[in-house]
């Protein structure tokens, strides 16, 4: 089997981070979440590996997978020459896939198990196609099930505005190869896309076995700014362990689980976990509060954060409290007088404030 992930699109929900970043490459946790989705996919035992790039950020995806083999995988990179649309994106790595089994995996979701489970699922059952479900409070944003008192799939739709379930499909799709007659058959959405729920659709009209499975665990579709901070707290109580290899001076507290790395300090602060400080950052007289991922060569001063996320050589000074917020690269936040207030910030990268 191989697996086709999917790293095009503009990113336009997660702008302004992703005027200069791939939304797939936006860390949490300080890692990009396509490097959780690489990790699922090897650890699923798949080795071919076709990544689907846009023009605007295939080289920004090509700098971080390179050859593939930090993940012992085989990358072929694919150029989609426009967004259009999910099975636009099958079609186009047409000649990759040939005619196998091949596992879908949308570059921009989260799943705590991994995708493991899921093709053990596909191999036992033997449909024409496996899609996951999963209970969400805001059915629209998704593709969504409606299923019939069996469990059986009765038709599925693309972010419905009256959805008839809660059930939304999750950004894992395992195929054979009868997904591509479907493609063939199908034409565009109102909203210009060749929909990969449209091409499901068809295969079930057109009598074809199509399964779904309920998920275990959490799923997360990392598409908004409030998305990567939810995404953000759920890795942190996941996956951090107290790991101190920077300096931490004797005026300061590290209290649970907090990982400082190489190269970081922390003076006269107090750290409150779960939190993560990259690589040669520096905390000084400040209060990091708990599901904060500073990422490397940050510096704050005097300042007080929790629940953000903030991204490589940012700069923050005298910030009283900020939080559930998101800081880009190189991002300055600097606060000259006293207004007790929270600062609730998505900045993209370069930015500078002055409040
Ligand atoms: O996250 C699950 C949802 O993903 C499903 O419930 C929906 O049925 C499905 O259509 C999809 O909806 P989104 O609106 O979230 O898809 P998005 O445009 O964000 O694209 C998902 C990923 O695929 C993202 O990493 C970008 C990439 N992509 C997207 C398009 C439209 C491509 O590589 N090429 C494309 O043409």
């Amino acid at each position: 089997m191989n697996a086709l992930i999917l790293s095009g699109g503009k990113g336009t929900r997660l702008r302004p981070l992703t005027y200069t970043t791939a939304k797939q490459l936006v860390p949490v946790g300080n890692k990009p979440i396509l490097g959780y989705v690489l990790g699922h996919i090897h650890d699923a035992g798949i080795r071919d590996v076709g990544i689907i790039i846009s023009p605007e950020t295939g080289s920004e995806i090509k700098g971080y997978i390179g050859d593939g083999k930090k993940w012992n995988i085989r990358v072929t990179y694919i150029l989609q020459s426009e967004p259009a649309g999910l099975a636009h994106a099958v079609k186009t790595a047409r000649s990759f896939l040939e005619n196998d089994d091949f596992i879908m995996y949308l570059g921009d979701n989260l799943l705590s198990h991994g995708v493991k489970d899921a093709i053990r699922e596909f191999k036992n059952q033997s449909p024409d196609a496996l899609i996951f479900l999963k209970e969400v409070d805001n059915p629209a944003q998704f593709g969504v099930a409606r299923l019939d008192k069996k469990g059986n799939i009765l038709e599925l739709i693309e972010k419905p505005k009256r959805p008839p379930s809660n059930l939304a499909l999750v950004g894992v799709y395992i195929f054979t190869a009868k997904i591509h007659e479907a493609i063939d058959k199908i034409k565009p959405s109102s909203r210009g896309e060749l929909e990969i729920t449209d091409a499901i659709q068809k295969l079930i009209d057109t009598g074809c076995k199509v399964k779904s499975g309920l998920l275990d665990g959490w799923w997360l579709d990392t598409g908004k700014k409030d998305d990567i901070l939810q995404a953000n707290t759920v890795v942190l109580d996941e996956y951090i362990k107290r790991q101190i290899k920077g300096r931490v001076d004797s005026k300061s507290r590290i209290i649970g689980r907090v990982t400082v790395e190489k190269g970081a300090t922390v003076t006269n602060s107090i750290i409150r976990g779960p939190v993560i400080i990259g690589q040669n950052s520096s905390i000084r007289d400040s209060f990091i509060g708990p599901f904060t991922s500073v990422g490397e060569d940050v510096t704050v001063i005097d300042s007080s954060i929790e629940h953000s996320v903030i991204l490589n050589k940012a700069y923050l000074s005298g910030v009283e409290r900020l939080e559930d917020s998101i800081l880009g690269r190189s991002a300055r936040v600097v606060k000259n007088h006293d207004k007790h207030k929270a600062l609730r910030l998505m900045i993209g990268d370069d930015s500078a404030i002055e409040v």
